[in-house]
């Protein structure tokens, strides 16, 4: 069993804290996201504390996991939040999370999204054009609000990950570079419903590394530094999210190792630090609890077919990414290195490539470091119902999202031209 997880063996059978994951399947089904709170709470606790002499916020970033039973708990300890969307503000709001306290990313906002953040009293918008500068100004205008707003830097820095995840190149639709955001403060700074708040940046995710935080970290203490010089008020430096962690055998930085180098650039200066750590937080707090329908055999391989796939998780057929696989209950069968498949009817539809596993049909998988952009990437591709998730806490365990039904996959459609009877039968 790795041990950055949150799941441990005692006598042969998987638990997540004290709940044995064969007890989640029998009540709640499978495929299952399965959370731990206290290894959710002890991440943003550690991130918290290994920030601590710095004056600094953590944005938990909402699209990592947006539950709203976890966002409530992040925000019970303090957290402020990221989001990208309205749907996401949304979220906050509904769990009682502070809107002051989030910080509005994201290149496309839209005006319905602006006037509800700016409505809401949005802690900061972080603009990624001049476009969207302009529209948040008419917003603004017409609500009779001074919106407070950061521009997002894009640094050109190669954060050396998987380049789907890399932000923080010129080539990259994210941010503007150093000399256009200079141009867009003066802009902020003739505007009378306009006020800056911060600079902001955000590189890349599963960053393995701290040396690119300190470079683009460098990079906006420079520009802030000449903004101030010129009479703009900047009060924090957001550096995004990005923390790597450990799917497989990597060696990812500690926390504490991310905030030396970048506790050592900005202890000396007058601004506050915005985190927006998501997969952090949650990545390896969560698993994809899945049970094998049938083993088959081919001329070259054996596949495991399981009742997840890649509509509930995406990261492998995307990005090729690693998650580590584990039996439930350790059993004496004869092991084997199978491919473990999903239903869909997509050959990219896989898993996990060759895991060593003694299985027979019904035995339950976990599918580990699923807690980050598991359940919010998922879908319904082949009208598949997504998952339901739980919330682990001690030997209780609480559902936070039923699983879908059928049902509520078609209800939204209708037929227009029979008789809508046929629709609700
Ligand atoms: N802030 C901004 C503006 C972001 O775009 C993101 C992630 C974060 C913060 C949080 O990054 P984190 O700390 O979680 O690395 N679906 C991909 C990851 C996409 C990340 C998108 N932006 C994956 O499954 O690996």
């Amino acid at each position: 069993m790795k041990e950055h997880h949150c799941l441990h063996l005692v006598q042969q059978q998987m638990y997540c804290e004290d709940v044995a994951l064969a007890k989640i399947a029998e009540q709640c089904g499978t495929p299952t996201y399965i959370y731990s709170k206290a290894a959710i709470e002890k991440n943003w606790c550690d991130l918290s504390t290994a920030f601590k002499h710095q004056r600094y916020q953590i944005h938990y970033a909402v699209k990592a996991c947006s539950n709203i039973a976890i966002l409530y708990m992040l925000a019970r300890l303090g957290s402020g939040f990221d989001v990208v969307s309205g749907g996401e503000l949304e979220r906050v709001r509904r769990s009682g999370g502070d809107i002051s306290k989030t910080v509005f990313s994201g290149v496309g906002k839209q005006q319905w999204e602006i006037e509800a953040a700016l409505r809401g009293g949005i802690g900061c918008i972080n603009i990624e054009s001049e476009s969207e500068l302009l529209l948040i100004e008419k917003v603004a205008s017409y609500l009779n609000i001074v919106a407070a707003v950061a521009i997002r830097v894009n640094p050109d820095i190669d954060a050396q990950t998987h380049p789907y995840i890399a932000t923080g190149l010129h080539h990259n639709k994210f941010g503007v570079d150093a000399q256009q955001a200079i141009e867009l403060y003066q802009k902020i700074r003739r505007s009378p419903f306009l006020q800056e708040h911060g600079i902001a940046c955000h590189i890349g995710s599963q960053i393995m590394s701290p040396e690119p935080y300190a470079k683009a970290l460098q990079q906006l203490v420079a520009i802030a530094d000449q903004l101030c010089k010129d009479g703009l008020q900047i009060t924090h430096i957001d550096i995004g999210g990005g923390f790597g962690i450990r799917y497989q055998d990597e060696t990812p930085p500690t926390i504490s190792d991310y905030a030396t180098v970048v506790n050592d650039i900005i202890a000396d200066c007058p601004y506050r630090l915005i985190l927006e750590p998501g997969r952090f937080i949650v990545g390896n707090a969560g698993v994809l609890l899945t049970q094998v329908i049938h083993l088959k055999q081919t001329y070259q391989k054996y596949f495991a077919v399981v009742d997840a796939a890649m509509n509930d998780l995406l990261r492998p057929s995307l990005y090729e990414a690693w998650h580590d696989i584990v039996a439930v209950k350790a059993h004496k069968g004869e092991c084997r290195d199978y491919d473990i498949v999903g239903p869909v009817c997509e050959s990219a539809d896989v898993l996990g490539y060759q895991r060593r596993l003694a299985l027979y049909p019904g035995d339950l998988l976990a599918i580990l470091s699923a807690g980050a952009y598991g359940f919010s990437m998922s879908g319904n591709y082949n009208t598949r119902t997504k998952p339901a998730e739980v919330l682990v806490d001690g030997d209780n365990f609480h559902i936070i999202r039923c699983r879908e039904s059928s049902l509520d996959m078609i209800e939204m459609e209708c037929i227009p031209w029979e008789n809508n009877d046929l629709c609700k039968e």
